[in-house]
């Protein structure tokens, strides 16, 4: 962009005789229903209003977030039906679903994904009208989702044939299969409301749990075309879903002690504070994918274009709003001048626009709150001593917010320990490596983090420190979740359990086995119960 000020911003806010037609929804979506033990019950309450991240020019000359639909505001008497609703499907491991065998419960998965990619345009439509994501990213969402999807499928199947088969050991004979675990809560993020949802929603689902769902606070419409095919692809009961405050609901949900796992991808305060509310923690397993702060470390010898261009896409992709993305970059002093005149001038060409315009990169925030965040915190490194080192970073419209370089970030500063989670790049140097190694050290978060060098010793030296403070070190390149098969953990503050296409799988489920002595009266039993189809555990069929 040129010159970037309130007015320039505020320009670029459509009218909305302006929004092309491909990137309209036809109409707001007024969701009055949840799904509860296969039924679409309708609800006649409270309603929460959508408000999109895109602002529409007014009459008066000022602009406005657009309204783009409404949800039903529930309450405990809801949640505690599709709690139940769950409780009752699960009925206590002798459900339909959860004996139902793999193959029949991969039907229903493959007849759900059917339903769901006839959705496609909509759904993709509606992640970008509520979040705000690029047309592109929100259809790369979609898409990546739907694989995963697959990929999981495939999985399950590897997973399961693997233990089609009876181990005999000192005198014992057993089968040992994967179970499922009970009830799960899952509750996914804004920022990948449809991915990082299905990522424990569907692997808790095809492990044969029952499920109550709650969608992220932004990011709920985009569920609603999924509703019927919930309901018409699994049995009652096994997908319920809760539209309310989590604050009211979710603490009420788990101190009912009914629930067995928890699947939250969202704050580490949050998940604290969950876990302590089922009245026998031990009983809970959590799944959980919580704050980060990734840091890229650039060292004398960086090749620079491609520390600015990693770190670039790194820090401002979906405008940083990635549990992934690099939020602080550790520069050595000697090259963090020029690091800095590269990487602000590479900013200044992203493009920054509406999410449906063709290669846009800048697209706006989900809500004024956002935009104060940030404000507040350059605001706070300015008053110890930073700057914000672009032109017109920081400068913002409602809730378009331009990226700023903060620099020089210090401890003590907001912006060197919070997670902004937004389009602020802070910048610090570093002289010494233990500097640098320190600050990932002493950090909370401990999910990745980038190395840029080329001094095979020195990346040696650093990776091997590094690697047991946090789950992936990236050489050369900005973090990231993908490969969908590469486990995607953290330590510290930063998750509990490991997602990937197979660790999913496990996460979600026990594994339970039947033994017998290795008698000729238990081989007869076992060799009946095989060939007359008596257990679905009990049996050494192959899924194709
Ligand atoms: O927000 C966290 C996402 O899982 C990050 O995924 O690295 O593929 O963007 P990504």
């Amino acid at each position: 962009m040129s010159t970037i000020s309130v007015e320039s911003l505020q320009h670029l806010f459509p009218t909305a005789d302006a929004i092309p037609e491909s990137a309209r929804l036809a109409a707001p979506i007024h969701q009055r229903v949840s799904l509860v033990n296969g039924e679409l019950r309708s609800w006649d309450g409270a309603c929460k209003t959508v408000l999109s991240p895109v602002c529409v020019q007014q009459a008066d000359g000022g602009v406005a977030q657009m309204e783009i639909g409404s949800y039903p505001v529930m309450g405990e008497v809801e949640s505690d039906a599709a709690l139940d609703a769950a409780v009752q499907a699960y009925d206590s491991g002798r459900g339909e679903w959860p004996t139902m065998t793999v193959a029949q419960r991969i039907a229903c998965m493959q007849d759900f994904i059917k339903r769901m990619v006839a959705q496609r345009s909509l759904i993709v439509n509606l992640i970008m009208w509520e979040i705000g994501k690029s047309l592109a990213d929100s259809q790369k969402e979609f898409d990546r989702t739907v694989t995963y999807m697959l990929a999981t499928i495939d999985a399950l199947k590897e997973l399961d044939n693997g233990n089609s088969r009876f181990v005999i050991a000192e005198g014992t004979i057993g089968q040992i299969r994967r179970t499922p675990l009970g009830v799960v809560l899952c509750m996914g993020p804004y920022n990948y409301p449809l991915n990082e949802t299905f990522a424990t929603l569907i692997p808790a689902l095809l492990m044969g749990n029952t499920v109550v769902f709650k969608p992220p606070q932004y990011g709920t419409l985009l569920f609603y075309p999924l509703l019927e095919a919930f309901r018409d692809a699994f049995p009652k009961g096994v997908i319920n879903t809760i539209y309310a405050p989590g604050a009211v609901v979710v603490p009420h949900m788990l101190a009912s002690g009914k629930i067995n796992v928890l699947a939250l991808i969202g704050s580490s305060k949050v998940a604290d504070h969950l876990k302590k509310q089922h009245p026998k923690s031990h009983r809970l397993r959590a799944v959980l994918g919580l704050d980060a702060k990734n840091a890229a470390i650039v060292l004398p010898d960086a090749d620079l274009d491609l520390a600015v261009k990693e770190c670039l896409l790194g820090a401002l992709s979906f405008n940083g709003q990635r549990c992934t993305a690099l939020k602080m970059l550790i520069v050595h002093r000697s090259i963090v001048e020029a690091f800095l005149e590269r990487f602000s001038a590479e900013l200044a060409k992203l493009k920054v626009a509406m999410p449906w315009e063709p290669g846009v990169s800048i697209t706006p925030l989900p809500g004024l709150h956002r935009t104060a965040y940030m404000t507040e915190a350059i605001d706070d490194a300015k008053a110890k001593g930073a700057r914000v080192i672009n032109e017109g970073g920081g400068v913002f419209c409602k809730t378009l917010f331009y990226p700023a370089v903060v620099y020089p970030v210090t401890e003590g500063m907001m912006l060197y320990r919070e997670e902004q989670f937004g389009p602020i790049i802070p910048v610090t140097p570093f002289d010494d490596l233990e500097t640098a190694l320190d600050y990932v050290t002493t950090s909370d978060h401990g999910q990745q983090v980038s190395i840029f060098g080329s001094d095979p010793v020195v990346i040696g030296e650093l990776v091997d420190p590094l690697v047991n403070q946090v789950c992936r070190v990236n050489i050369n390149c900005q973090c990231q979740r993908g490969p969908d098969v590469f486990p995607f953990a953290g330590r510290k503050d930063s998750a509990e359990g490991t997602l990937s296409v197979t660790d999913a799988l496990r996460a979600f489920s026990i594994r339970s086995m039947v033994a017998a002595k290795q008698t000729e009266s238990s081989k007869a039993l076992l060799d009946a119960i095989v060939s007359d189809h008596t257990s679905k555990f009990i049996n050494t069929g192959f899924i194709f």
